[in-house]
């Protein structure tokens, strides 16, 4: 409801005061101090100077001056929503994860979409992935699942992270081009990575052009681990599935809707869910062994691949709803924290070197983002289940250990010495067995990067390879280098010879030699 009449009375200035009465609240300082004017500052004398003694003046301007914190240093335009999972068919035989027991129970979820390599201020729908992180407040603590809305990534080892990055945000010295495809650097860095061109055809494809939030997939990526009370483990793959379907928009839309509205995907959650169209998706899982793992020429731990669906099929274990928006933006969407070590008992991470990289650089990015160590008292990355431990101060601290005792193990009795220890409900990590000396090196099974990009390609229907062959021309015709042009070009040969033909054709250089004898010749 808008409030639309206030008690007012005019200023000095001819003004406008619109002052407290009845139900309308009292303006305050920070300290709670009434406000009697918030529209002129304290002077010396009429025309000034302004007075330092003026507190309420120096309070306000100091608030607004600090008003920025780092934007996230990848996936900084996002939004977010509250809403619920609700299980549909236990896990219980596979992990004791509270999450997953109880058929029917529903556990609060926020989730925040994002586009990856854009700023804070950039349009929704740059051709991107989107980030798709679940945070499940649990009863057995909080469960990030910090995933995207595509299946596999540009990178097998985290250490190539920062390279990916600064090659996709604009060039350093010029700081543009600002879309992550069109770009020298961007190209220049994948023709050079071979283990990207799985990656680049789901970035060519529409699945970077989401029609919606609402109509995107997600995915946890990498191979997890759920554990059951004996820590026996079983792996696990994540999949979010739209039940409005997977929708895109094509390019040339694309284009047009960035310029018209730049805020078209942020719009879209808001409005639907204000209208009671609650967005939902099913979380499917693909479970196996370490021998079904063993199976494939490939490794489970290498995030460029996916287990196919077919060899595989994903079983649906719940459902999340998006039924209610934040109440504000900052304090929610901007500071929410993810991190995909925040994990439960019964769920644990496996040996992806990018998953490993990952857990240390969340956490890492965070403590500077949000000020240090206390971002878990913030309420939307604060637990909904008991907190008690003896962590304190720091700045901002809220939850210092009451009482006597902050240590332990110590003697000061069962309610004032605080909490302690609990070798059956708590956390215990999956006992993996060490696979040998320390190296330095990508394993075989790492070696493989054209045969799954093939697969998708040819997964697509006619009209979508289409579009892929259409964005590699248009994405690669922006790219100023022929060298780094003709390197990708290459790379497509060995995924598919006639997109390498149609790539080349379209940027107008020469089909490669090898892509003219895999053609057929009718
Ligand atoms: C942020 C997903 C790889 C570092 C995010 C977010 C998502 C995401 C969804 C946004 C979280 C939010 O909404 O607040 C992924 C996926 C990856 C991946 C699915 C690969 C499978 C990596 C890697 C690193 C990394 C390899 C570093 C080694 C970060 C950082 C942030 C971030 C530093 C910003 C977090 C913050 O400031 O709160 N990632 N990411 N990511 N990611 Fe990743």
């Amino acid at each position: 409801k808008v409030e639309t009449s206030f008690a007012e009375t005019q200023g000095s200035g001819g003004e406008t005061h619109q002052v407290a009465e009845g139900d309308v609240a009292v303006l305050t300082t920070q300290q709670g101090v009434p406000v009697a004017d918030d529209q002129n500052s304290l002077k010396q004398g009429a025309r000034g100077p302004t007075l330092l003694e003026d507190f309420h003046f120096r309070e306000k301007i100091f608030h607004f001056d600090h008003e920025r914190i780092p934007e996230r240093v990848v996936h900084a335009r996002g939004y977010a929503a509250h809403g619920f999972f609700e299980l549909t068919d236990s896990l219980a035989d596979v992990t004791r994860a509270d999450i997953f027991q109880r058929v029917g129970e529903r556990t609060p979820a926020f989730v925040r979409f994002s586009t990856v390599a854009g700023s804070k201020g950039s349009p929704d729908l740059a051709r991107d992935v989107r980030g798709f992180a679940v945070k499940f407040y649990t009863k057995e603590g909080n469960w990030d699942l910090v995933g995207n809305n595509i299946p596999v990534f540009f990178i097998q080892d985290a250490i190539k992270f920062p390279d990916l990055i600064h090659a996709a945000k604009p060039a350093p010295d010029r700081a543009f081009p600002q879309a992550q495809t069109a770009h020298d650097n961007f190209w220049d860095f994948i023709s050079l990575t071979p283990e990207s061109m799985h990656m680049i055809m789901w970035i060519m494809s529409d699945r970077t052009l989401p029609r919606s939030f609402r109509t995107m997939e997600g995915f946890g990526v990498h191979t997890f681990r759920l554990l059951d009370a004996d820590g026996r483990s079983t792996f696990v793959k994540f999949h979010w599935k739209p039940k409005a379907g997977l929708q895109s928009v094509v390019w040339n839309e694309a284009v047009k809707i960035n310029g018209a509205d730049p805020d078209f995907h942020r719009r879209d959650l808001w409005d639907a869910i204000n209208a009671g169209d609650f967005p939902e998706w099913e979380l499917g899982v693909q479970l196996f062994d370490e021998e079904f793992a063993n199976s494939f020429d490939f490794d489970v731990l290498d995030s460029t691949k996916i287990i196919p669906e077919e060899i595989l099929p994903v079983r649906i274990v719940g459902r999340l709803v998006l039924d209610r928006v934040v109440d504000n933006f900052f304090a929610e969407t901007e500071q929410v924290a993810f991190c995909t070590q925040t994990v439960p008992p019964g769920i644990d991470v496996s040996n992806d070197p990018l998953l490993q990289g990952r857990n240390f650089s969340y956490l890492d990015t965070q403590l500077k983002r949000l000020g240090g160590p206390n971002f878990t008292h913030i309420p939307i990355n604060a637990a909904k289940c008991p907190v008690s431990n003896f962590q304190q101060d720091g700045h901002m601290a809220m939850t210092n250990p009451k009482g006597r005792a902050n240590y332990e193990p110590n003697t000061w009795g069962p309610v004032a010495g605080g909490p302690r220890e609990d070798p059956v409900k708590g956390f215990r990590s999956y006992a993996a067995e060490p696979d040998g000396p320390k190296l330095r090196i990508r394993p075989e099974s790492f070696a493989d990067h054209y045969s799954q990009a093939r697969q998708f390609l040819l997964s697509q229907e006619p009209i979508e390879q289409k579009h892929i062959g259409d964005a590699l021309v248009f994405e690669l015709s922006k790219v100023e280098r022929p060298d780094i042009r003709s390197r990708v070009v290459s790379h497509l040969v060995n995924i598919d010879a006639d997109l390498a033909a149609t790539v080349a054709d379209g940027l107008g250089m020469p089909v490669p030699e090898a892509a003219q004898a895999a053609r057929p010749t009718n």
